[in-house]
């Protein structure tokens, strides 16, 4: 359990400009490929979160020249002295995207030993896509207690997906960068971080094409050089912060993000009669009436994402009507609505979907965060209730979200830590 908890005095509505961060999923993915690199990388707009710092303890583990300079959000990583293969499952396991050290080591040196990954407890996670994938470039890979083994020379080969799978996407295109020959992913992952690893990699002289489609090809090269890289804005964070605005009937600029990312929350937002406006490189959200009810249906991107699945139903939770939010992509993600029931939500869950009956207040209540993105969905739910929401284990937030309390603060939410 948290030290602290979080105490927000809601129904002040958000009002003025902010800024995105760098990408917590793209971060992820960036910091291990540079493994693939001959030479020194630097990566630029770094979010200063969790998962950022325990990737930053595991390059240093395996031996990279690490100076990781979090308040310039950059990191400069020479990963030529690495030469350690392992890494152990007390460190894998405080992060899901460590997995993509297996992907990276195979890349740079056809071994890896990593042991499971850790991450949200939001459903059964399993892993088979990504040694499917492995194995199809020509690892041996075996599962050992709490580590998994990889070896083998990496022969580009075709990786057909059974499902679209993120992690697998982008664990396939680190192992194949590098490999003897052309490889190519069907059913591949459109996330904008794996395009930003594509252009990562592309970078540093690799020959990938086609990511953001659902074909990606890959010819291997021998050698990848060193390159200086920034991390694109976090698709969540800016999603989260216009959700916030909204819930709140505040008016708030977003400002470094891309638009075009979050085309499937503004369609939505815009069905609920929320005001969405955006230029280049910011989005203005504004509400001048109620929300109506709106229907939901997690898909892979450009679908509407899981990730913000969990904020969008806590403000549909205040919205005029029934909406239905359905999550097709991890089967335990309503946990924060059941927290939320305590603050006066009315709320249906049936296997896959939660039927959610807006009410017209909510109340502040004790609550308590279960994974990143229901931490991030109570704050708004907090945000919008009457009184005092007391959320418990909020560290998860500070695993995905930089500084969100500082950000919410300069938009005069009234968002405190006390300790206890
Ligand atoms: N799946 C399998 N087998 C596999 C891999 C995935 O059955 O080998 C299933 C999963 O169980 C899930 C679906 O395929 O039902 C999609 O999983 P995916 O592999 O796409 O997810 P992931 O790589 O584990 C990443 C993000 C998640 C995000 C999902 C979906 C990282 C580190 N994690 O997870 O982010 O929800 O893609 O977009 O990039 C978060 O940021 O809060 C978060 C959970």
């Amino acid at each position: 359990m948290d030290h602290y908890k979080l105490c927000i005095t809601g129904g002040i509505p958000l009002v003025g400009e902010t800024y995105v961060s760098g990408g917590k999923n793209t971060a992820c993915a960036l910091i291990p490929a540079v493994l693939l690199s001959d030479d020194v990388c630097t990566l630029e707009n770094l979010p200063d979160i969790e998962d950022v710092h325990v990737l930053m303890e595991i390059m240093e583990l395996i031996g990279c020249k690490v100076d990781y300079r979090p308040d310039d959000k950059t990191a400069t990583i020479d990963p030529r002295p690495s030469c350690d293969v392992t890494v152990p499952y007390s460190i894998t396991n405080r992060m899901r995207a460590s997995y993509y050290l297996l992907g990276a080591l195979l890349g740079r040196c056809g071994k890896a030993e990593v042991g499971y990954p850790g991450g949200c407890a939001i459903g059964n996670r399993p892993f088979d896509l990504h040694i499917k994938g492995f194995r199809a470039l020509g690892a041996r890979v075996e599962e050992r207690g709490a580590t998994i083994f990889a070896e083998g020379e990496m022969i580009g080969n075709n990786v057909f997906f059974d499902r679209i799978t993120v992690g697998g996407t982008i664990n396939v295109m680190l192992a194949a960068a590098k490999a003897n020959g052309i490889s190519v992913i069907h059913n591949a992952a459109r996330e904008p971080h794996v395009v930003d690893l594509a252009n990562f990699l592309n970078s540093m002289g690799a020959k990938v094409k086609g990511a953001g489609t659902d074909t990606i090809r890959i010819q291997g090269v021998e050698h990848l050089h060193g390159s200086t890289y920034t991390v694109i804005p976090d698709q969540i964070e800016t999603g989260t912060l216009m959700i916030a605005a909204a819930a709140t009937r505040g008016d708030v600029t977003i400002h470094g993000c891309i638009p075009t990312h979050m085309e499937s929350l503004t369609a939505k937002l815009l069905e609920m009669g929320v005001l969405v406006t955006d230029s280049d490189d910011a989005i203005r959200v504004r509400t001048v009436r109620g929300h109506r009810a709106v229907n939901i249906k997690t898909q892979e991107y450009p679908g509407f994402p899981t990730d913000l699945q969990q904020p969008m139903s806590a403000m549909l939770c205040r919205a005029g009507g029934n909406s239905m939010v359905t999550e097709t992509i991890f089967e335990d993600r309503f946990k924060h609505l059941n927290e939320m029931r305590r603050m006066g939500a009315r709320v249906n869950i049936l296997d896959k979907t939660a039927v959610i009956d807006g009410v017209t207040e909510l109340y502040g209540a004790p609550v308590k965060a279960t994974d990143l993105r229901a931490g991030a969905a109570l704050v708004v739910a907090g945000l919008m209730a009457k009184g005092v929401t007391e959320i418990y284990d909020p560290g998860f937030i500070e695993r995905g979200y930089e500084h969100l309390e500082e950000k919410l603060r300069a938009l005069g939410a009234d968002i405190r830590r006390e300790e206890i």
